[in-house]
């Protein structure tokens, strides 16, 4: 008698290639993730450092490399010597910057980003300002938006993502994780707005679905589109629930998003609402199967970043297991290869490509720099 099997379980490899839905394909599914390294010039454009720290992960074979937070708009800087977006006259660095990676092979990805209120005035010059008057611990108390602060965030976001398409890019992610601006709107607990910007969750998710669109609108389908995300509270990502971050994703996909970040911290563990459920099958489960996830969150070595892609992410972003090992994609290839993890030297990190300030940024990171 026939017997009706059960269909193979496809393991996919962490080497194995990925096709976005635009038909765009990344040589293999280990993402660098979008670190903030302060290494470019004040003025926000690419400096040599920002570059070679770059240029050493595509190098080093990862089939995506993300750029740090690149602020698009002057009044949306979050550091001081932060890769810039915001204007015309920055497109020679970024064209640089893009050309190098697509010479190593690598999808180049801009994160583009406004801090909201957490973009000090000591940086920009400006007050800062948010979904409303909030005072956020450590920082000065935000002014509320208004109509015309939103048109024009939105069509700052327009203009960069053009500008990174226009530098030669593979495509951009807007930074909706990590209660930045994307993130105040999204918070319950920040945006308390009675009008259109607030109030349900369609109003709270109207500026990064605006964003999204007005982006997608200025860009061809060739160019990558994504967003990351914080799903649940996690440091300055406040205000959020599981289920509406579930929600926010299908929304984003609908306006076009051809893949959905996770920013997990670590990709082992459960939802914090949902104790017994990991969130890489929610979100598989909740947006459109063509539609790319990628988790982020802890991985050092090959295993735990295919225990993600057994999960449902299709793609892996690693941050410090790249900064101690900036060849970690094509390392990973190798059988029983063990990576270098913390604390280094910093003339270790100086090798590594990180220079005297980013090393200096990495000791925020508790036990990471060893002098
Ligand atoms: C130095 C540093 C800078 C970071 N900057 C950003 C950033 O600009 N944008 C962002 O979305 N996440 C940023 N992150 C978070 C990382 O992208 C990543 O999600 C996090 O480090 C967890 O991954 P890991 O355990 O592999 O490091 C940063 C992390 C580090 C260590």
């Amino acid at each position: 008698m026939a017997r009706f099997l059960r269909p193979k379980r496809t393991v996919t490899s962490l080497l194995d290639p990925l096709v976005f839905r635009n038909g765009v394909r990344a040589r293999n599914r280990a993402w660098l993730a979008p670190m903030t390294n302060q290494q470019s010039h004040e003025d926000g454009s690419l400096s040599d450092d920002e570059l070679r720290w770059l240029e050493m992960r595509a190098r080093g074979g990862f089939g995506v490399v993300e750029t740090c937070a690149a602020h698009v708009a002057l009044d949306g800087q979050g550091w001081p010597g932060a890769l810039a977006v915001y204007d015309d006259r920055l497109l020679p660095g970024l064209r640089r910057l893009a050309s190098v990676l697509a010479g190593h092979g690598t999808l180049g990805i801009v994160q583009i980003f406004h801090g909201g209120l957490r973009s000090p005035r000591s940086l920009t010059g400006r007050p800062p300002w948010s979904a409303t008057a909030y005072q956020a611990p450590g920082m000065e108390r935000a002014r509320a938006a208004t109509e015309e602060d939103l048109v024009r965030v939105i069509g700052q976001f327009r203009d960069a993502a053009a500008r990174c398409h226009a530098a030669g890019f593979a495509g951009i992610e807007l930074h909706g994780a990590h209660g930045f601006l994307f993130g105040q709107f999204l918070s319950a607990t920040i945006n308390t707005r009675t009008d259109r910007w607030g109030g349900s969750l369609e109003g709270r998710a109207r500026l990064v679905r605006e964003t999204m669109r007005a982006v997608r609108a200025a860009v061809p389908a060739r160019f990558l589109v994504g967003v990351r995300l914080s799903p649940e509270n996690h440091g300055n990502a406040d205000g959020l629930d599981l289920d509406e971050s579930l929600q926010v994703a299908r929304m984003l996909c609908e306006d076009g998003a051809d893949f959905i970040h996770l920013s997990l911290w670590d990709v082992s563990r459960n939802t914090v609402k949902r104790p017994a459920q990991h969130p890489l099958p929610l979100f598989r489960a909740a947006i459109p199967r063509n539609v790319a996830i990628v988790a982020a969150g802890g991985v050092w070595i090959r295993g735990e970043a295919e225990a993600a892609l057994d999960m449902g992410a299709d793609a892996v972003a690693v941050g410090r297991a790249a900064i101690a090992n900036p060849d970690w994609a094509a390392k990973v290839a190798q059988a029983g290869w063990q990576p270098r993890r913390p604390p280094l030297t910093r003339a270790e990190l100086r090798e590594r490509g990180l220079n005297e300030r980013f090393a200096a940024y990495m000791c925020n990171w508790t036990g990471f720099v060893a002098d």
